[in-house]
């Protein structure tokens, strides 16, 4: 199959993908290959609609009767509900709330104090770093507590786990490589010694099957703004298994989470179930555009979004490496589709130029420092021709040099 493949047979892969319809649902400009799903998803006019109802109907003519009248108030579970069919998450256990970083604050900070007599977290060194900044932030709120780091301490994380061990915070699809974990085979390894863990779920959430009950995760946390397609600054999510719902505490113990929050009570009650891990009042304009995004995933199957996945990034990386492969690029992560999330990173000693060079000829990836240029594919709305395009675009950029131009080593922040 190796470098045979031509655009013909790239435009049959097209016309016989179950999930090619569903591009129509999302808005991607003229001229542009969005490669980029894993940092920020595209918009959907069905998220417009939810934001424009809630906007003028709901806020404008309903004013605050709409918290019950529209069900603002109870938004944080129904859409955590509505989220967890994505993860493998029964009802009752997942909500969606706060952004990412600061869930893993409250999730850490809980699963430590059901661990009172232990004092390590386990996490990985080339986690994406907020997770690392918020288990030291964590680590300083509790004097003795130690961070144990994958490739600092040990080289593997399976090498840190032992009897001390209060927490593993792991991520399920490394953020740059795209490596994936096997969650069942680490949550077990955390379980035989008495350790909770945690899974960070942003590259998974909407990009591939997981099942987190059947894996008897602990925790998991993610955000929604990738490849669920929530929008800039989505609300995030927790998932906390029943079975620790009565044990739990978290530390930002806000009315939110409260038993009775209506009733104003002196002194914190936490509230039953998924619900206490709520602090204060969410957006909520950002839930209904969530809201907006997560109904188009009510009629997908996961498994069909996975296998164009592989397929797409297979794809990318066979052109890549037949077309490309005499300009300096080297695979970055797995090369086996089944290791992979649905992403896919080049290493190049000029890569920040060549991402920039790209995305002004509307191939949009992203740079990662120090040389990766990594590209997300999104099953929903990238087509096998986008992929084929996005090669063509990258190889002309390697042969002829264009990525050498003097404006495109002149840094901005690029995402
Ligand atoms: C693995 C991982 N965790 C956390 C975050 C971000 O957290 P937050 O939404 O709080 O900015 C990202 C963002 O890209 C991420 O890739």
């Amino acid at each position: 199959m190796r470098a045979t493949i031509d655009l013909a047979a790239v435009e049959a892969m097209d016309a016989a993908d179950p999930l090619r319809a569903m591009r129509d649902r999302f808005i991607l400009p003229d001229g542009v290959i969005y490669l980029d799903g894993n940092s920020l998803g595209a918009a959907a006019p069905a998220v417009f609609n939810e934001l424009q109802k809630a906007a003028t109907q709901e806020w404008a003519q309903d004013l605050i009767r709409a918290w019950n009248t529209a069900g603002w108030f109870d938004m944080p579970v129904a859409l955590g509900d509505q989220l967890g069919r994505l993860i493998g998450a029964a009802s009752g256990q997942t909500v969606v709330c706060d952004t990412t970083s600061i869930n893993i604050y409250k999730v850490l900070h809980a699963a430590l104090g059901m661990r009172p007599n232990r004092s390590v977290i386990v996490a990985e060194g080339d986690s994406f770093p907020t997770d690392l900044y918020m288990a030291e932030g964590v680590a300083s709120t509790r004097p003795g507590t130690v961070l144990r780091l994958e490739g600092v301490d040990a080289p593997t994380i399976e090498e840190l786990i032992d009897e001390r061990v209060a927490v593993i915070l792991v991520n399920h699809v490394n953020y740059k490589t795209g490596q994936l974990r096997d969650m069942a085979a680490l949550t077990c390894k955390a379980h035989q010694v008495g350790a909770l863990i945690v899974w960070d779920l942003c590259h998974t959430a909407g990009a591939l099957p997981v099942e987190l009950d059947a894996a008897n995760a602990d925790f998991a946390i993610g955000c929604t703004y990738k490849y669920l397609n929530g929008g800039p600054g989505a609300p995030a999510f927790i998932y906390a298994a029943k079975r620790h719902h009565e044990y739990v505490h978290q530390p930002l113990s806000g009315w939110w989470g409260h038993a009775r929050p209506f009733a104003f009570e002196q002194g914190y009650t936490a509230g039953s179930g998924i619900r206490r891990f709520l602090c204060g009042t969410q957006p909520v304009l950002s839930m209904r555009a969530l809201k907006g995004a997560l109904d188009i995933w009510d009629d997908i199957d996961m498994v069909s979004v996975r296998k164009k996945s592989i397929a797409l990034t297979d794809l990318f990386i066979q052109l890549v490496e037949a077309k490309c492969g005499a300009y300096g690029l080297e695979l970055e992560g797995p090369r086996d589709g089944n290791a992979r999330g649905s992403q896919v990173s080049f290493l190049h000693p000029h890569g920040y130029q060549v991402m920039r060079a790209l995305i002004e000829r509307g191939v949009i990836g992203d740079f990662r420092a120090p040389s990766t240029i990594r590209f997300g594919f999104t099953p929903l709305y990238v087509g096998y021709k986008d992929v084929w395009q996005a090669v063509e675009v990258l190889e002309d950029i390697l042969r002829t040099g264009a990525w050498q131009e003097a404006r495109f080593a002149v840094k901005t922040a690029v995402t």
